[in-house]
C-alpha cells in the first residue's frame, strides 16, 4: 500500500499506550505547510460570521425536507397498504397467518409452521423467504401470488387493519412485561435505542413504540378468540408444553403430519436449535435479504482475479479501452492475481 505521508515522515508509535490502559496511540505528524493553505484557513476565519447563519439556515432546510420526506413516506405506506389489502391480496382458503405483537413468539412459530408445511429442511437463507411478513411485502412489492400453497404470512398488525377472510389465523400473546423487555432490548440491539429501560417502558405504555399499544393489539384479537378461525395460544404455554402447542396447530390447521415426524419437528422448533442458526430468523438479516443481499456475503471469497474470471469478453474490452485512456497514461498498474 502506498503511504500518504511524505517521504521521510516518521510515525511515531507511543508504546506505553493511555494512560487507561487501552492500546497504544499513534501521533501523527502535522501535515504539510503551505503558504496558499494558510492563506485559504486566514479568509476562511474571517468568513465566519457568514457562515454561521449559512449553515444554521441549512440545517433548518435539511429538517424541512426531512419532514417532507417522512410525511411522503407515511402516505406511501399507507397507499401500498390500502393497495396490498383491499386489491392485491386474494385470499386462498389455505392461507394461515400468524398474528402477534412483536417479540411474542412470532418467528417461532414462523419456524412451527414452516416445519409442519414443508419439508422442514433449513435450506433458505431467511425464513422471511419461506414465510413473509405480510405487510412488509406492501413496501418490497413482494409477490405473494407466486408463493406456493399452502401460503403461511406473519403480520403484526392490530384487528382493525388485518385483512379478515376466508383462512386461518394464529394469534400469539405473551406477557407484557417480558414483551416490554424483549422490545427494550431489540431496540437497542437494531434500532440503536440509548434511552435506558424506564423511559423505553414510558413510552411502551403510551403505545409509543413501533406497532403502537401492546393493550390494544391484545385486546382487540382476544375479542376474538371464539371465531373459528383464529386459534389463540400463549408464548408462555408454549414454553411449557411445546409438543402440545404443536399439535393444536396441526388440528387447528388440518395438517396431516406422520407421528414419527413429531419429534423431529419439536427438536427443530427448540430454543437451542433456532439459536444455532439464529441468522436465518434475525430481523437485521430480513431486512438485507429484502433488498437482495444475502448474509454471509460480505466477506465472500478473498480470493483476487475472481472478477476478472466473470467478466465476459466485450466487458474486458470496454473497460480496458477505457483504462487505457484514462489511467495507462498517468502509469497506473492494473495488478494481475498471483499464478
Ligand atoms: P426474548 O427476547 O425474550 O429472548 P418475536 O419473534 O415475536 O419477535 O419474538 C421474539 C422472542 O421470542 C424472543 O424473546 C425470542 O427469544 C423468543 N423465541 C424465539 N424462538 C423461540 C423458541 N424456539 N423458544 C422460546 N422462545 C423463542
Amino acid at each position: 500500500m502506498t503511504s500518504l505521508l511524505p517521504r521521510n515522515t516518521t510515525v511515531s508509535v507511543v508504546a506505553e499506550g493511555r494512560s487507561d490502559g487501552s492500546a497504544p496511540i499513534v501521533q501523527l505528524p502535522p501535515p504539510p505547510d503551505a503558504p496558499g493553505l494558510r492563506i485559504k484557513a486566514f479568509i476562511w476565519r474571517l468568513l465566519w460570521p457568514i457562515r454561521w447563519p449559512l449553515s444554521r439556515l441549512l440545517w433548518l432546510a435539511s429538517w424541512v425536507f426531512r419532514l417532507i420526506q417522512w410525511t411522503a413516506f407515511g402516505v406511501h405506506v399507507a397507499i401500498d397498504y390500502v393497495r396490498l389489502m383491499y386489491l392485491d391480496y386474494t385470499a386462498r382458503p389455505d392461507d394461515i397467518f400468524i398474528v402477534s405483537y412483536p417479540r411474542s413468539g412470532t418467528t417461532w412459530l414462523q419456524m412451527i409452521l414452516y416445519q409442519l408445511t414443508t419439508d422442514g429442511n433449513m435450506d433458505f437463507a431467511h425464513i422471511a423467504e419461506k414465510c413473509p411478513w405480510f405487510e412488509r411485502s406492501a413496501i418490497s412489492k413482494r409477490n405473494l401470488d407466486q408463493l406456493p400453497s399452502p401460503r403461511v404470512f406473519k403480520t403484526h398488525l392490530p384487528y382493525i387493519w388485518l385483512p379478515k377472510r376466508r383462512c386461518r389465523y394464529i394469534y400469539v400473546a405473551r406477557n407484557g412485561k417480558d414483551v416490554a423487555w424483549s422490545f427494550y432490548q431489540f431496540y437497542r440491539s437494531h434500532f440503536r435505542y440509548q434511552g435506558n429501560f424506564e423511559q423505553f417502558f414510558r413510552l411502551f405504555m403510551r403505545g409509543w413504540v413501533a406497532w403502537g399499544s401492546w393493550f390494544y393489539h391484545v385486546r382487540g384479537y382476544w375479542k376474538r378468540r371464539q371465531d373459528p378461525r383464529f386459534l389463540f395460544l400463549f408464548y408462555e404455554d408454549m414454553v411449557q408444553d411445546l409438543e402440545g402447542a404443536i399439535r393444536r396447530i396441526i388440528q387447528f390447521c388440518g395438517l396431516q403430519i406422520p407421528e414419527q415426524r413429531i419429534p423431529e419437528i419439536v427438536r427443530r422448533c427448540s430454543f437451542s436449535f433456532m439459536k444455532q442458526h439464529e441468522e436465518k430468523f434475525d430481523y437485521a438479516f430480513e431486512l438485507l435479504v429484502d433488498q437482495g443481499i444475502t448474509p454471509g456475503s460480505f466477506l465472500r471469497k478473498g480470493r483476487p482475479g475472481e472478477g476478472q474470471d466473470a467478466f465476459p469478453h466485450e466487458l474486458h474490452e470496454q473497460f480496458d479501452r477505457k483504462y487505457q485512456r484514462r489511467l495507462a497514461p498517468l502509469g497506473f498498474p492494473l495488478r494481475t492475481p498471483p499464478g
